[in-house]
């Protein structure tokens, strides 16, 4: 077992505030790191997230709201910040482009990769999508010979860059994705990612000369770096250039990152030009590339994209402010598998808290501690045989386990609703009310304690989850002082 954990989300475009695709990544990473840190202890797990700040869209988003591009990205970063805040998010560090220590990283970087004779001038002539801030080939455009994902013409463009020899690390990164050496899961994402190998790959940009918005060049001050480039470095200055890191011996011990979290979007970039740059800087060294790269699918909201001319763009806020943190967090990763693509039914988040959270898990747990309170006359017996069954209950974690080794989060929580299905089941069947209790208790008291084992075992799983939730429950069927507290309802019904 790995004795830490590095984890990241893609630094989010500044442009637009955070909507729920954004959130849906990054309460998934948060979910896992609060697993790991579970798992291999808190110190031991590092979660960056943050906003990627340069590039011309950017820029042309701050003339649009009359702002000077930095203070625009100041106040966006603070909205991505905040709405992090309000999910209950615990990055360990967020990382902005326009900090200056990635500044400073990114050219580093560069001007090493120059040292190392992997990158030349040349002219490029083609396509530019400003919207995905990404050169683009005619095969890959429309029918209306529009850019698929932003529905535009892309611009012609003629200019001189500094490209970067990917070729020549083309063979080695193949074999390392075919044979596992660089996982990319779900598997059919490793298959698409061998698909472009097979299309064929040109070196790219490192720089562009137009772009005034970004990190100049150090060794040609008429060019900036090309935003990707330095945007997929930050996953590196963030640990070897950060100052609240870089003095500690232990930051370097965090390289190389265990896993990369990212939407389908943006797979070439990480799955192929990324390690070929970290290839051509660590001189080969395959042990330092990022071990494994989790791509998951994109949602529509009721079937349709999530657009700002459609009027469908969901604000995480919104959603925290109606139902609640935990119920926001469970409502954005419980509707599809991960790693698949779903389509989120925005008119269905009322019919969906009621159904899982308020008659589902926060029933339960009134039901559970009001007839404990009710029924139960010898508490010794009840706490004896309550923690019993509660350390019975350990299959269960086992298996939950596995579910969240593997990422699958969605069928994670669906084996929560399971388990309180089937505690709900299980009261209805034996119904301990009907008993009376003073003739009854021992019958009682193993329902009860059961059905109490249960739902601390949900409280265990449900913990990275929903965090505040899984501390409640513990707080009202508390083992550890033996003391029920009569439930008020977790969630109520909307
Ligand atoms: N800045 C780049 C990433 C650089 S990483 C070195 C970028 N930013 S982005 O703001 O466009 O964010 C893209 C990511 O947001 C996706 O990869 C995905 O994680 C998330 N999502 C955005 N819309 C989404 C959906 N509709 N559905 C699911 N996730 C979505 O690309």
């Amino acid at each position: 077992m790995s004795s830490k954990f590095y984890l990241t989300t893609p630094i989010y475009y500044v442009n637009a505030k955070p909507h729920i695709g954004h959130a849906y990544t990054t309460l998934a990473a948060d979910v896992i790191a609060r697993y790991q840190k579970q798992k291999i202890g808190e110190k031991n797990v590092f979660f960056l997230t943050g906003t990627d700040e340069h590039g011309a869209h950017i820029a042309e988003a701050a003339q649009k709201a009359k702002k000077n591009n930095q203070n625009f990205c100041d106040e966006m970063a603070g909205e991505f910040k905040k709405t992090w805040a309000n999910l209950n998010i615990k990055y360990s560090h967020f990382i902005r482009t326009t900090d200056d220590y990635h500044k400073q990283g990114a050219q580093e970087f560069l001007s090493m990769l120059k040292e190392k004779a992997v990158i030349y001038k040349a002219d490029y002539h083609g396509l530019y999508c400003t919207g995905c801030e990404s050169f683009i080939t005619e095969k890959e455009l429309d029918e209306k010979g529009r850019c698929p994902a932003h529905q535009k013409p892309p611009q012609k463009i003629t200019e001189k860059n500094w490209f970067f020899k990917l070729k020549n690390y083309l063979p080695v990164i193949q074999k390392l994705v075919e044979n596992d050496k660089l996982k990319i899961y779900p598997k059919n994402k490793k298959q698409e990612v061998l698909g472009l190998f097979k299309q064929g790959l040109d070196d790219f940009s490192v720089s562009r000369p137009s772009v005034k918005w970004g990190i100049p060049l150090p060794w040609d001050n008429n060019q900036t770096i090309y935003v990707w480039v330095e945007a997929l470095l930050n996953y590196w200055t963030a640990i070897f250039k950060n100052p609240s890191y870089k003095l500690q011996v232990t930051s370097y011990k965090k390289w190389p990152p265990d896993l990369h979290l990212i939407g389908k979007d943006i797979i070439k970039f990480h799955s192929i030009y990324w390690p070929a740059m970290l290839l051509a800087y660590f001189d080969g060294d395959e042990s330092k590339l990022p071990n494994k790269i989790f791509v998951h699918g994109f949602f529509t909201i009721n079937g349709q994209k999530m657009s700002k001319t459609l009027g469908n763009v969901i604000d995480p806020n919104d959603l925290v402010n109606k139902y609640g943190v935990d119920a926001a967090r469970w409502l954005i990763l419980s509707q599809f598998s991960f790693g698949a693509d779903g389509d989120i039914e925005g008119v269905k988040f009322k019919e969906k808290y009621n159904a899982d959270l308020a008659n589902g898990i926060g029933n339960l747990i009134a039901r559970i501690s009001a007839l404990c309170l009710k029924q139960i006359t010898d508490w010794e017996k009840f706490w004896t045989a309550a923690e019993k069954s509660y350390k019975l209950q350990v299959t269960s974690y086992k298996f939950h386990e596995t579910l969240m080794d593997n990422l699958q989060l969605y069928d994670a929580l669906k084996q929560i609703m399971r388990q309180v299905k089937s505690t709900d089941e299980y009261l209805t069947l034996n119904q301990p009310w009907k008993l009376e209790k003073d003739k009854n208790q021992e019958k009682i008291v193993k329902i009860l304690a059961q059905a109490s084992a249960s739902i601390l075992s949900i409280a265990d799983m449900l913990k990275p989850f929903l965090p505040e939730t899984s501390q409640k429950i513990k707080q009202h069927i508390n083992i550890k002082e033996k003391k029920i507290k009569s439930a008020q309802h977790l969630f109520p019904k909307k």
